[in-house]
């Protein structure tokens, strides 16, 4: 007899009190659509959220909290006024539609490129090149050797993490994500391999976490520390520029268990991105691994499709799952998960492209339906 599946990702969920209707969360995806000159989020990217507003919860793709931040062309940032007016669109719009939305706050580090960056050298914890390919005007071009931040360089940044928070706000978001993972700024600080500082940014667990905390702290006294999430992944190996090494899960096991003393919305874990089990320093299972740690909420990404959603949130390992690709193809994603639809199929051409194509005219169920009844 076959047994009925479980729905519990259909269940609503409280984050901090923040109602959320279901335990299906958007993961932040970067589409590169504000091609415009003050990378404003538009109404196309307000009608795109607003589209998936079913989701519990979405993590909007990451925004750069300033002009030293940026990695990649034509991001809708939230570091001037008129990118927090555009913002407010897409909040109003999925608020609109019952939807609740955190902003992800990114800062790529030594991921980046001069030609994004008015010619500047990208900054990182140290001076490195982690042979990445960035997305510039002119395509992808190879990274270069970053420049070495200064404590002054730190603490400005850290102050452009307080001041895109309050934006954040301003703009209407329900909280915010920092970006702590996938070889970007904070990834590159916790990583022996990227970061060879002497100074309390370098060296020790402690010293190479240091900065995550430093914003952490400054966010309690400014922002509500309980609609602030962060983001991690832990098994990135050979990837993005980040190597896993024979403290990699010290770092993790330290943050995570400090982590716990700030109640914070959420931590946001990526199980592996490539096949890491002959690596002995490497974490297999990383949910299974950090809900023994962590004991606040727990979200899940990477590879999930409903079946396996519902079993880990069975079995207790995490609080919510997040999916990227398949809400790109599928703004009803939830509504198709309800009623066991076939998904769209994703166009891999669109992903970066500007305009609504491959972005907003994804047809939902009804639509298809509808156009289906016309062509009889
Ligand atoms: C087009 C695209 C853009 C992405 N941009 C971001 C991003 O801005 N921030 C981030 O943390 N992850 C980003 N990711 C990673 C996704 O959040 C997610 O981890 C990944 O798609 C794996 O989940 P999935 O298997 O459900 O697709 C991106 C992924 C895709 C496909």
């Amino acid at each position: 007899m076959k047994t009925k599946e479980s729905t519990l990702i259909f269940e609503p969920y409280s984050l901090n009190g923040l109602a959320l209707n279901n335990r299906i969360v958007m993961a932040p995806m970067t589409r590169s659509r504000a091609d415009n000159q003050a990378h404003a989020a538009t109404e196309l990217t307000a009608l795109y959220y607003s589209q998936r507003a079913t989701a519990g919860l979405i993590i909007t793709g990451g925004t750069f909290i300033s002009p030293e931040a940026v990695g990649v062309i034509n991001v809708p940032a939230i570091y001037s006024d008129e990118q927090i007016i555009g913002w407010k669109l897409t909040t109003d719009a999925v608020h609109k539609k019952g939807g609740t939305i955190f902003a992800q706050l990114w800062h790529t580090g030594a991921y980046s490129h001069p030609d994004v960056l008015g010619g500047n050298l990208p900054l990182a914890p140290s001076a490195l090149n982690p042979h990445v390919q960035v997305f510039t005007p002119d395509g992808f071009k190879e990274s270069v050797t970053a420049k070495e931040m200064t404590l002054e360089d730190i603490k400005q940044t850290i102050a452009d993490f307080k001041k895109a928070a309050i934006n954040a706000f301003d703009a209407g978001f329900d909280g915010v994500e920092l970006h702590g993972a996938n070889g970007y700024l904070l990834q590159q600080f916790f990583s022996k391999n990227s970061n060879q500082r002497t100074d309390e940014y370098g060296g020790s667990v402690e010293n190479r976490a240091r900065i995550l905390f430093d914003i952490l702290d400054e966010y309690k006294s400014i922002v509500d520390i309980s609609r602030v999430g962060v983001r991690l992944n832990p098994s990135l190996d050979g990837l993005m520029g980040i190597s896993i090494d024979d403290e990699t899960i010290a770092v993790y096991n330290y943050i995570v268990n400090r982590l716990n003393d700030y109640g914070l919305a959420y931590i946001h874990l990526l199980e592996p991105f490539t096949d890491v089990s002959s690596n002995p320093n490497a974490i297999q299972e990383v949910a299974k691994h950090f809900r023994k740690i962590y004991k606040g909420t727990l979200i899940i990404n990477r590879g999930f499709n409903k079946t396996d959603a519902n079993k880990i949130l069975n079995e207790g390992d995490a609080d919510l799952v997040s999916f990227g690709s398949p809400f790109i193809a599928n703004p009803d994603l939830v509504e198709r998960f309800k009623v066991d639809a076939p998904l769209n199929e994703l166009d891999r051409e669109t992903l970066y492209t500007p305009g609504a194509k491959g972005y907003t005219d994804y047809p939902t169920l009804d639509e298809l339906n509808n156009s289906n009844n016309v062509l009889k």
